[in-house]
């Protein structure tokens, strides 16, 4: 892959974000999500490179733009042929509520690399590089939260694990809570959440709990870049989802999926811009005549993570997008 994707990967997450940052906090999710999804349709038809939407808006049928199986980018001879994973929107809820952690995000790998993983449930646990290789979806709560502890030198009480509110998570938090451990709920975002993980500033060590499957495998490129790690296992609730995990070639839908299943290979772009305020990100700011974005790109090969603040001058973006 080419190193100079990252920048522009970064303008289409910028676009995004600042087209859906217009409905913070009023209420409608649909619209936010629409916004962010036209604008980053429009930017990725200026990015060099050759990309199909693996992970996407949903099927051909159900999608008008960045349908599973969409042809994505300006090709050329010597582009390089990508699967694409995105969600122009991550956390819908949080922008029509106005709260914390919305993003924009992408992945890409090399064709083939990564899991098209279907629109159902996977459960998770992430956690950052000194924890990696010591966390197990079949070890007891308890268990993996000493190993955390352990890994980053802490007292159980001092670790935080993050946590979807959710009524399927009760007995999970009342484990977390048994074994000593501090847990942070959040209403939605498990993408940031995950990422987190990787980011001792953050405050949150490890992150359990079932969630989207999509986001599960954007996460795990997140954190393929930061030599952390994610565990999944999809959670098919039909027979339907369980066809549909056949389909893709996963003879048992339930089986353990590791980071080479999520993303194989060793390189993989990801690229993030920040909605609304969060503890890595910070939102969009609209000041009169300007924007202002917070982004985050890093790339699995070189393991370079970089932060970008760009101002962005709204005269020549009347529409928030400039292709
Ligand atoms: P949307 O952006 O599609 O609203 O998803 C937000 C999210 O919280 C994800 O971060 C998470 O993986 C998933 O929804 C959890 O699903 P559910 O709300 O059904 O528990």
């Amino acid at each position: 892959m080419e190193r100079s994707l990252t920048m522009e990967l970064v303008r289409v997450t910028e676009a995004a974000a600042l087209s859906s940052a217009r409905w913070l906090g009023r209420g409608k999710k649909e619209e936010a999500d629409d916004a962010a999804t036209t604008a980053m349709r429009a930017v990725f038809d200026t990015v060099p490179m050759d990309g199909v939407v693996v992970i996407g808006e949903g099927e051909m049928d159900e999608a008008p733009m960045l349908y599973i199986g969409e042809r994505l980018g300006m090709p050329g001879p010597n582009v390089p042929k990508v699967d694409v994973a995105v969600d122009p929107l991550e956390g819908t809820n949080i922008v029509a509520k106005g709260t914390w952690n919305a993003l924009s995000v992408i992945a890409i790998a090399d064709r083939g690399n990564l899991l098209h993983a279907p629109d159902m449930y996977m459960e998770k646990i992430a956690v950052g590089p000194e924890a990696k290789g010591k966390v197990h979806l079949e070890a007891t709560v308890k268990e993996n939260l000493d190993a955390v502890a352990k890994a980053l030198g802490k007292e159980i009480a001092d670790v935080v694990a993050i946590v979807l509110d959710r009524p399927r998570h009760s007995k999970l938090i009342e484990e977390i809570r048994e074994a000593g451990a501090r847990i942070k709920l959040i209403s939605d975002g498990d993408v940031s959440a995950a990422i987190n993980t990787a980011f001792p500033e953050t405050g949150v060590d490890i992150l359990f709990g079932i969630g989207g499957a999509p986001e599960g495998v954007i996460a795990a490129v997140a954190l393929k870049c930061l030599g952390g790690e994610l565990i999944g296992r999809l959670k098919p609730a039909n027979e339907e989802e369980y066809e549909r995990c056949k389909k893709m070639g996963l003879s048992n839908p339930e089986q353990i999926l590791g980071m080479e299943d999520l993303v194989k290979g060793d390189d993989a772009i990801f690229a993030a811009t920040g909605v609304t305020d969060g503890e890595l990100l910070r939102g969009v700011r609209f000041m009169g005549k300007t924007a202002r974005t917070h982004s985050v790109v890093m790339r699995a090969k070189s393991g370079t993570v970089r932060f970008i603040e760009a101002e962005h001058r709204l005269s020549t973006k009347p529409n928030l997008v400039i292709t």
